[in-house]
């Protein structure tokens, strides 16, 4: 394993498309590294099973994904909520896929033993909203040299966004998606 993490996957303009009843499901440890996929999840990304297995999930982490956004997924599982988010997602050929996922820690007799992941196909309409809002957040988070400076800054776009619109960022997303 370990070796594939060298590859460096350039990003295309290819875009895969979800069906509107595919779910790609993954879960993983505690530390956020891959321990199971289903089949469409695998056949997403590329790559083998045995390669992703133990893999961390950022494996699949496209470059157009703002990091303000995985910041605030990683509050949300550390305070033991549920995440939503529109996700861009690479494939090992550098193809792209959208996807309207929700991120959940999972128990086991009250422990915490790892996370889950659910994703559905998102509307066109969110992803055009979410393909222009993040690339907003991207160009503000490279104007800043601290990475909490950046962070907020970014994040910012996103809540001045929601309070333009007087909605939650959970309905947002809910009724965008
Ligand atoms: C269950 C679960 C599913 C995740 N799914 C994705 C995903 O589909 N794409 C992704 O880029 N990151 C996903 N992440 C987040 C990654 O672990 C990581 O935080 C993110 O890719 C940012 O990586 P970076 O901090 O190295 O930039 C997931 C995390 C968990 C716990």
């Amino acid at each position: 394993m370990g070796h594939i993490l060298d590859i460096k996957i350039i990003p295309t303009s290819e875009e895969i498309v979800m069906e509107e009843n595919d779910f790609i499901v993954s879960r993983t440890d505690v530390k956020g590294r891959i321990s199971y996929g289903n089949e469409i999840f695998i056949r997403f990304s590329g790559f083998e099973e045995e390669d992703l297995i133990g893999q961390p999930h950022n494996i699949i982490r496209h470059p157009d994904m703002p990091r303000a956004v995985y910041r605030f997924m990683w509050q949300r599982l550390q305070a033991k909520q549920e995440f939503f988010g529109i996700v861009k997602n690479l494939c090992k050929s550098g193809a792209y896929y959208w996807t309207f996922a929700s991120v959940k820690p999972s128990y086991q007799e009250g422990e915490l033993n790892g996370y889950y992941s659910i994703r559905r196909k998102p509307s066109a309409e969110i992803v055009r909203t979410m393909t222009a809002l993040y690339k907003q957040m991207i160009e503000e988070e490279a104007r800043h040299s601290s990475s909490k400076a950046s962070m907020d800054a970014s994040f910012k776009l996103l809540t001045d966004l929601l309070a333009k619109q007087d909605i939650s960022y959970d309905e947002f997303v809910y009724t965008h998606a």
